[in-house]
């Protein structure tokens, strides 16, 4: 192999070097060794193949030591700490304590909220290429695919712009009232800038549409800070919107209907074991779905998995201020029982206090692999068009320049060359000619994954 210009500083490589072991146990290494026979590299899941520092080591050591393993409450941190996270990283200052609700996963908030929010029968609209779980929220609830326009626009600034006059129009036919967001975009590492955040939320009020931002990648920009859709978020305008359940509604309000109304409550699974306690007992999620919630709202998601490698113990959050959104995610957390860890909870709270410089190596880390991965296409692999974005560890990549890959370019590095990718119709149902590749592990393994598919290119002329 030639010399590329661009060389791995042998310091960051014998750094994570003397403690990277790819963990056979992760969804990512597992799967990529199922799904074939031998050793196939897995660059598919958005996780990071770095090692966890000792003070995370530390953390679960006192837990282990003296950390509660029953059915969790909140810990008196958890919310305090990611506040001031909210009003100094992101500058939300408009966000207030409680207008934070936890959950165990992005996933598990985006499907609540998708839940609360989407009225039965219709579908909510995802702007497209996204990522793949969000295609599946709170089924049987359908979707209304948007792609986003001008994705392989040769200025990355200018990627993934809405068409607002087709979204506009699709939306109404459709009947669709919520519309899904990454921000930072996965796959495109599309920053949403505030010139565009605002033009979203002006059509949203205008159209009397909610809007979800899932910002799990809002820390892993490689130039200047996202903005966060949390800095928009007002109160709506009345908090008096028809939330009540069905059976409710149906009949006045007696002492005993009214006691069955969910409320906002600071632990994260209180009273849950308890049915005769739990708020909405008796309303099944079914029942209550179909309450309607008419002020059109902003929710945002974060968590700390991406940012600090944690997918396995995460914490994630809804932000919100609207309080009718609010029961009825609370009422969501207490029917399902579920809340975050009393460890994922350690965890944030450390990291939040004292993880930034951890995760700031681990970017070092990624910028230097894609500086690496940039020079390896243009000077090997120039039919792979890297669609680099301002932010994330994954890349998404345009192949179809590659002639040889038949219809499935994922497949065909996984069976002539033992790389393990995503394919891009996961993404949206047009991105057939498209891979996404996760960069955040170690040198070397990226160094010999971009080999064997340089050479399996090479092979099949
Ligand atoms: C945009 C986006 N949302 C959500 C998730 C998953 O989040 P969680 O594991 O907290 O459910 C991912 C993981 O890659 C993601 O990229």
């Amino acid at each position: 192999m030639e010399k590329l210009t661009t060389t791995l500083s042998s310091q960051t490589v014998s750094e994570i070097e003397k403690d990277f072991q790819p963990d056979a146990h992760s969804y990512r290494w597992n799967t990529a060794k199922k799904d074939t026979l031998g050793d196939v590299i897995g660059l598919t899941t958005a996780d990071m193949d770095f090692p966890r520092t000792p003070q995370m080591q530390q953390v679960i050591v006192n837990f282990a030591e003296k950390g509660c393993l029953m059915y969790p409450t909140q810990h008196p941190k958890l919310n305090p700490v990611t506040l001031r996270r909210i009003h100094n990283r992101y500058k939300a200052s408009n966000i207030e304590s409680e207008d934070i609700l936890f959950f165990p996963s992005v996933l598990t908030a985006m499907n609540a909220l998708v839940w609360a929010l989407n009225p039965p029968n219709t579908p909510y609209t995802l702007l497209t290429p996204n990522y793949p779980p969000l295609f599946n929220l709170s089924q049987p609830s359908k979707i209304l695919e948007m792609p986003l326009l001008d994705t392989e626009h040769e200025d990355p600034t200018q990627r993934g712009r809405i068409d607002f006059a087709k979204l506009k129009t699709e939306m109404h036919l459709r009947q669709s009232k919520v519309l899904v967001i990454s921000n930072p975009s996965n796959p495109l590492g599309k920053v949403w800038q505030p010139t565009e955040i605002n033009e979203i939320i002006d059509f949203a009020r205008k159209n009397a549409i909610h809007v979800l931002s899932d910002e799990i990648w809002i820390d892993w920009t490689f130039e200047s800070p996202a903005t966060s859709f949390a800095k928009f978020i007002t109160s709506p305008t009345s908090n008096h919107s028809a939330i009540l359940p069905v059976e409710s509604q149906s009949q006045p309000a007696t002492k005993s209907t009214a006691a069955k109304q969910p409320t906002t409550s600071k632990s994260c699974c209180n009273a849950s074991f308890d049915p005769k306690k739990t708020p909405a007992a008796g309303i099944s999620p079914v029942e209550y779905s179909t309450s309607e919630i008419s002020d059109p709202t902003v929710a945002v998601v974060m968590a700390t998995s991406k940012t600090f490698n944690i997918g396995g113990l995460n914490c994630a959050y809804i932000i919100t201020k609207n309080k009718p959104l609010k029961k009825k995610l609370q009422y969501y957390l207490n029917f399902y029982c579920t809340a975050p860890s009393q460890l994922a909870q350690h965890m944030l709270i450390h990291l939040y206090e004292q993880g930034d410089e951890t995760f700031h190596h681990y970017k070092e880390l990624v910028r230097k692999n894609r500086d690496y991965l940039v020079e390896f296409c243009r000077e090997k692999i120039p039919q792979l068009r890297l669609l680099l974005g301002a932010a994330s560890h994954v890349v998404w990549i345009d192949a179809s320049a590659l002639t040889t890959t038949a219809s499935n370019p994922a497949d065909f590095f996984l069976k002539n060359a033992k790389v393990h990718l995503f394919h891009g119709s996961a993404f949206g149902s047009q991105y057939t000619k498209f891979i996404r590749m996760n960069i955040a592990t170690h040198p070397h393994i990226l160094a010999e994954a971009l080999n064997r598919m340089h050479q399996a290119i090479k092979n099949s002329h």
